[in-house]
């Protein structure tokens, strides 16, 4: 429990060191706040945005929302997904990313640990974005569509995706990605709002709307879901000359991706 408090307190310092929030003015750990950071293992790698910090409006009301939103997204209910995941998987990754991958919903590996993309899709994903320079470790923050496992890994559906969609929007405005990169149709669909398959939307950029005035748009790339790629070896290069696009496009823009 201890040890619990810690990741809590600590976790609660990020969050008020990342909105410039004084530590006295965030109230002591609760016990459904540290309830809530048990069921977000995530969080425990220290390289997670913490949810509140995304939801939360604006600096002022975050103070109030902190540990509200962390039970919120921990206990939220807003489509029937709740009743059989075992793990909310917010996403992870680091704040202010070049690139920012959003793929469809936890898998069973993702339920389990809470974290996004860790089984053997997730592996894949990892290589192939070290193969142009990114990680969730350096450069990256990875999310789904939907933040909760539809069982039997089928494929969310319209109602579940609206539910959960405002968290995405809220992440992707609090996190300002320079690039999103959509993994898979369903991710591909939405962001890119399409009813078009995976082939005709990837392969070019396009604009993601964050619907805030004065804010840019993002540009906005779609590859193959890792999970079709390892069914169907042919499409790894395709998949590849994705990277290569959206690899460019991070040099025209004059970001610095470092060495590979
Ligand atoms: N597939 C996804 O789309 N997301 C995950 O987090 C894992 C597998």
């Amino acid at each position: 429990m201890q040890e619990i408090e810690k990741t809590l307190a600590d976790f609660i310092n990020i969050c008020a060191a990342s909105l410039g929030i004084a530590e006295e003015m965030l109230a002591e750990p609760t016990v459904e706040g540290v309830a809530a950071v048990e069921s977000t293992a995530a969080m425990e790698s220290g390289a997670v945005l913490p949810l509140a910090y995304l939801i939360a409006e604006d600096a002022e009301v975050y103070a109030d929302t902190a540990h509200s939103a962390i039970s919120a997204i921990s206990a939220c209910t807003a489509c029937r997904l709740c009743e059989t995941r075992t793990l909310v998987v917010p996403g992870e990754g680091v704040e202010n990313p070049l690139v920012m991958i959003i793929g469809e919903g936890p898998g069973a590996d993702e339920d389990r640990t809470g974290r996004p993309f860790v089984g053997r899709a997730g592996q894949l994903l990892d290589k192939m974005i070290a193969s142009i320079g990114l990680s969730r470790e350096k450069n990256c923050f990875i999310a789904n569509v939907v933040k909760c496992r539809p069982p039997g890994n089928r494929n969310p559906s319209q109602d579940e995706i609206d539910a959960c969609f405002p968290y995405l929007q809220k992440q992707i405005v609090m996190l300002q990605p320079k690039i999103i990169l959509c993994a898979g149709k369903i991710s591909a669909q939405r962001l890119f709002d399409s009813s078009l398959g995976i082939n005709a939307i990837r392969g070019s950029f396009s604009e993601y709307d964050t619907g805030i005035d004065g804010s840019a748009a993002i540009p906005l790339l779609a590859t193959y879901h890792p999970s079709a790629v390892l069914r169907d070896e042919s499409l790894k290069r395709p998949a590849w000359e994705d990277l290569k696009l959206l690899r460019s496009k991070l040099e025209e823009m004059g970001l610095d991706i470092g060495l590979l």
